[in-house]
């Protein structure tokens, strides 16, 4: 099968011109002006943007979670992936403590083989590092492609892991030329903060906001930083929230160390005051909590400093009647909230139209830098003679209203419900095949692919 893309405005992270794409069996195999080539589909995509398919580095799908499961599972999760022009997913395998990370790796591999409509990796989350677990690493990152590995420096008691693992577990992954990444923020302070709340019968969702400030996140982004500059290991912080820990970067910055960083959407366009709305609020209980409007100051200006690489959604929704089981305690509402779907648009609309991203590193932003991060440039994250064929044909001027009762999220509510948006993926193309056109889904489940990763491109 072949598609010729006509007259698109085609932006990657450094380039914007307009030209027509050939797409022959799975990959690009032609992108020149005027092309007059014969194709199965023809797409007119003048007036169009013609960008590289999104890589969201951080989602949780179908993940047993705080006494429930995350929502969307593999099929509906890669399907609302793609109707918002992400083509390649990256989800968390978590080891179970005391377990080994092929069990876990078994276990995510029985729900997720077969079931997805887009691509999608793996990450391990090691929860429990150990002689045993140490000596399944090498064979992770070389045999089954999973190259990075994501520690909890929060959630104490069940996914924590302490600082001796922590440089045990870098200095195997350097070994081996991997990456070790962070959920940055001090997870003792946190459980002394929840406690003190509980003990004074502050159990509403504000009281979680009010349980993990600022403070919590930039120690822990100081003292992972400082563990990775001992170790020498490739380092990453998922989900950066604030001024505080960015700084931390840049203090690393002085004395030369790269830190990746990583932000998720709804840091960058929603802001404290969602903690405001009595038990509502239970909506937007994650970690780290959404912060204030001079920390989304902050992100922007770390994204166009390069301080921030990478962003992504944390997709991690739970049904409202999960959420309500912590109606009357702010600990019992599982963590974790829905956007996989929303994140181009969202940073298309309020970062690019109004003037605070360039296109390019957008389109940066959400593929190109994690495709380097993770070890899948340039096969993903560019457009390219020889690359996969994972294109959007995105419309910049198509408004439209986020909610509950358009999304694709399996989730009886939205983050964004109410919130307009200019900008919407019209043509999605994975590996050579449409898979969404105008709405409508031209794939079936099963065509994602599980993408074994090479090491990081992007290297210290
Ligand atoms: O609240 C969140 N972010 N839930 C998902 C797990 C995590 O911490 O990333
Ligand atoms: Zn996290
Ligand atoms: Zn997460």
């Amino acid at each position: 099968m072949s598609i010729l893309i006509k007259n698109g405005r085609i932006v990657t992270a450094t380039d914007d011109y307009t030209a027509d794409i050939f797409i022959d069996g799975e990959t690009i195999s032609m992108i020149g002006k005027n092309l007059s080539l014969a194709a199965d589909t023809v797409i007119d995509a003048s007036g169009k943007l013609v960008i590289p398919g999104g890589i969201d580095p951080h989602v949780h799908l179908e993940m047993p979670f705080m006494g429930a499961f995350s929502s969307d599972n593999y099929e509906t999760g890669t399907l609302a992936a793609l109707h918002g022009g992400t083509t390649t997913v990256i989800d968390f395998v978590i080891q179970s403590q005391g377990k080994s990370f092929y069990e876990a790796l078994h276990d995510w591999q029985s729900r997720a083989t077969g079931n997805t409509y887009g691509d999608y990796a793996f990450h391990m989350a090691v929860t429990d590092f150990n002689p045993e677990t140490q000596l399944e690493i090498k064979d992770l990152i070389e045999k089954d492609g999973i190259t990075s590995f994501k520690t909890f420096m929060a959630y104490k008691g069940s996914l924590m892991i302490d600082d001796r693992q922590m440089v045990g577990l870098m200095n195997e992954v350097k070994k081996h030329g991997g990456i070790v990444t962070t959920h940055a923020t001090n997870g003792d302070i946190i459980d002394y903060l929840v406690s003190k709340n509980k003990e004074a019968g502050n159990l509403s969702p504000l009281y979680h906001y009010l349980s993990q400030p600022e403070i919590t996140e930039s120690e822990a982004t100081g003292r992972f930083i400082d563990m990775a500059y001992q170790t020498e290991v490739n380092s990453y912080i998922v989900h950066m929230t604030s001024e505080g820990g960015l700084n931390k970067v840049r203090d690393a910055q002085k004395r030369n160390q790269k830190v990746f960083v990583e932000t998720c959407i709804q840091y960058l366009v929603l802001d404290c005051s969602v903690y405001d709305r009595g038990f509502e609020s239970a909506k937007w209980v994650m970690s780290p909590p959404i912060r204030e409007k001079k920390d989304q100051a902050a992100l922007w200006a770390a994204i166009n400093q390069g301080v921030v690489q990478t962003l992504a959604t944390d997709h991690c929704p739970f049904m409202w009647d999960d959420k309500c089981k912590g109606e009357h305690d702010f600990t019992k509402i599982p963590n974790g909230a829905p956007g996989i779907e929303h994140r181009i648009e969202l940073v298309f609309s309020e970062g690019v139209r109004t003037g605070k991203i360039s296109l390019n590193k957008m389109v940066d932003i959400t593929s190109t830098s994690s495709a380097k991060i993770f070890g899948m440039f340039p096969a993903k994250g560019t457009i390219a003679v020889g690359t996969d064929a994972d294109i959007v044909i995105f419309d910049t001027q198509k408004k439209h209203i986020l909610s509950a009762s358009t999304h694709h999220h399996h989730c009886d509510y939205s983050a964004y419900e109410g919130h307009e948006v200019t900008g919407k993926a019209e043509t999605v193309i994975l590996r050579g095949k449409v898979a969404i056109d105008h709405g409508n889904v031209k794939i079936k489940k099963g065509y994602g692919k599980y993408v074994k990763r090479s090491k990081s491109t992007e290297v210290l």
